[in-house]
């Protein structure tokens, strides 16, 4: 095979990662719950590099000159594959690119289910999460599709707690800043770690989140969801905020799209919302409500758009020249 592409899904997370235990292995400080969305795709192909001996990574047609962050990935593939293939990659977002839309989870776990198919060696789940955590803490989780508890007590085991038909939620992306984040969460996170006053609390909590959000998860309670995930949402921005230097993600315009959130639960829709690191506001809702929704927002706030995903699946291999 001369070049291969797949495909992978961002995926927002309920239960959020902030902060690493390992900063060389890129290890979350914490388990994490995500939902991998449909709709929003990164897209990559890759072949081998003939005219020179380096890796060279486009996103969006555009060359990165820093490529630090998936080199650990490639050199942890390339001992599997015992391949030293110099490789092009080329990686196309359907959606804004690091504005905390998870482009970077999507643009690794298509990298790495590319890769595996390319050089034909059929990893392990863990060989794929562990190649997926070096390039992004995130990314492990955008290997399963629905929902997935990504557990730091088993090694940061990827399991699919429901599939993405068995609880069938609309998720609404609010685009309020297509410019790229000033702080990467990389940056941020260890700015956190280091001198949020209430990082460990943040880390205290986290299990019990993990559990409320469980079974949450498995009663399909929208209510118990919204409950958890708000609140946990709401602590990680608290941890930035007290962070020295402060970490402020959330902009007007967020903040106006969580009011009208509130206001539509008033008029009794079920919807929540989760907010990562950036100013982009994800509501999570029954279907039933999604157009009123969206033309609540539009109306009563300045978002640029709203990108309308339902659930997702896994990555996939696509054949493409
Ligand atoms: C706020 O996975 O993007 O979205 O591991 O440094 O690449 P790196 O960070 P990344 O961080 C994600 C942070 C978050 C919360 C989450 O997705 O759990």
């Amino acid at each position: 095979m001369t070049q291969t592409t797949a495909i992978a899904h961002p995926n927002f997370a309920l239960v959020k990662y902030w902060g690493k235990k390992d900063i060389d292995q890129n290890m979350p400080a914490m388990s994490s719950i995500s939902i991998t969305v449909d709709s929003m795709h990164s897209k990559t192909k890759i072949y081998k590099n003939l005219s020179s001996k380096q890796h060279r990574l486009f996103i969006n047609g555009e060359e990165e000159q820093d490529i630090s962050k998936i080199i650990p990935s490639l050199q942890y593939l390339s001992k599997i594959s015992k391949s030293n293939d110099f490789l092009v990659i080329k990686s196309e977002n359907n959606f804004p690119t690091s504005s905390g839309l998870a482009s970077s989870a999507s643009g690794i776990a298509s990298l790495v289910t590319a890769y595996e198919a390319h050089y034909d060696i059929e990893l392990k789940m863990s060989d794929r999460v562990k190649a997926c955590m070096l390039g992004s803490g995130s990314a492990p989780r955008s290997l399963l599709g629905g929902f997935v508890l990504m557990d730091q007590n088993r090694s940061y085991r990827c399991s699919q707690i429901l599939g993405k038909s068995d609880w069938p939620l609309d998720v609404l992306i609010c685009i309020a800043s297509t410019e790229s984040k000033k702080i990467s969460s990389r940056e941020g996170m260890e700015i956190s770690r280091k001198t949020s006053t209430i990082y460990n609390h943040w880390l205290d909590i986290n299990q019990e989140h993990i559990n409320e959000a469980l079974e949450a998860i498995r009663e399909k309670n929208i209510l118990k969801l919204e409950r958890v995930t708000e609140k946990n949402c709401e602590l990680m921005h608290e941890v930035m905020k007290t962070s020295s230097p402060s970490i402020v993600y959330k902009t007007d315009v967020t903040r106006s799209c969580v009011t009208e959130v509130e206001n539509l639960r008033v008029l009794g829709h079920k919807l929540f919302y989760t907010i990562d690191a950036g100013p982009q506001v994800k509501i999570i809702c029954d279907p039933s409500s999604s157009n009123a929704i969206k033309e609540k927002i539009i109306e009563k706030t300045d978002v640029i758009e709203i990108i309308h995903a339902g659930i997702g699946g896994s990555p996939r291999v696509v054949n493409e020249n």
